[in-house]
């Protein structure tokens, strides 16, 4: 059975990759909604709609386990997908629990209640729909107390990516980082919460500077990936070759891709 990865477009490639590395037994099929791309300008309704229409495309291609690598679609859909639209015997995951359960220093998976952590000022970088939505700050008070989370809308910064315009990107992010140290002017640890940003990840940690722990989710989610299927071995069978869907044009989003990953990519209609 393969593992479902769904995302707005090519960004989500970050985690599939981490994913593939960290299981190379296991296949993954992977969606792009790439003609509905970006998802971060995007109101609730709509990325709930795309969110589950891609999520239902992957069931049909039978993976009962999805992960959503799309932050904003993990942040305004999964919790309503989770309480009433996701039929028994399907399991759907977001990516904010692995990086939340990473920087309050707990186990995968440990549903003990709130407690005081070490880290006491993170800085959120995420699209406007995340930061919007304040999921992170909810996924996090299940887990912390006494956490102040100060969030920035990066708003421009996943099209100067996609678009490949390093100059725009890295003015981008050096402004935001600015933006968000007059209000929080020393975070401990910042959550890089989109799945683009690991590409700006460098300029993201000289902005902040050195003393900064920058959380970016690729390697997070694998291993709590990994976790997840030591204790639910249901999701895994028979293995096949990965796949690649996407709603956008499959030639040009393959050479997109093979250019972002650096190894040849092949993506077909979804
Ligand atoms: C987007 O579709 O706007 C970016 C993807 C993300 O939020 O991770």
């Amino acid at each position: 059975m393969a593992v479902g990865v769904f995302d707005s477009g090519l960004g989500g490639l970050t985690v599939y990759d981490a994913c593939a590395r960290r299981l190379p037994d296991v296949p993954f099929c992977y969606f792009g909604d790439n003609a509905h791309a970006p998802y971060g300008v995007r109101d609730a309704d709509d990325i709930f709609n795309l969110t589950c229409a891609g999520v239902e495309r992957l069931w049909d291609e039978g993976c009962d386990l999805v992960i959503l690598a799309c932050n904003t679609a993990s942040a305004a859909a999964l919790r309503r997908m989770q309480e009433s639209w996701i039929p028994e015997g399907k399991r759907v995951l977001g990516v904010f629990v692995p990086m939340i359960e990473a920087l309050t220093e707990r186990k995968w998976g440990d549903n003990s209640p709130p407690r005081e952590v070490a880290v006491k000022h993170v800085a959120l970088f995420a699209t406007p729909a995340t930061v919007a939505s304040r999921a992170f700050q909810r996924e996090l008070a299940f887990r912390a107390i006494g956490v102040d989370v100060e969030a920035q809308p990066c708003g421009g910064l996943v099209d100067a990516i996609e678009d490949g315009d390093e100059i725009l990107a890295e003015a981008l992010v050096k402004s935001h980082v600015e933006a968000l140290k007059r209000r929080m002017p020393r975070p401990e640890a910042a959550i890089l919460g989109c799945t683009h940003y690991p590409f700006m990840q460098n300029i993201f940690q000289q902005a902040l500077g050195a003393d900064v722990s920058v959380y970016s989710q690729a390697n997070l989610v694998a291993e709590s990936l990994a976790d997840y299927l030591t204790r639910h071995p249901e999701f895994e069978g028979p293995g096949r070759e990965s796949k690649f869907l996407t709603t956008g044009d499959p030639a040009s989003v393959s050479s997109h891709a093979t250019q972002f990953l650096r190894h040849s990519i092949r993506f077909d209609p979804a």
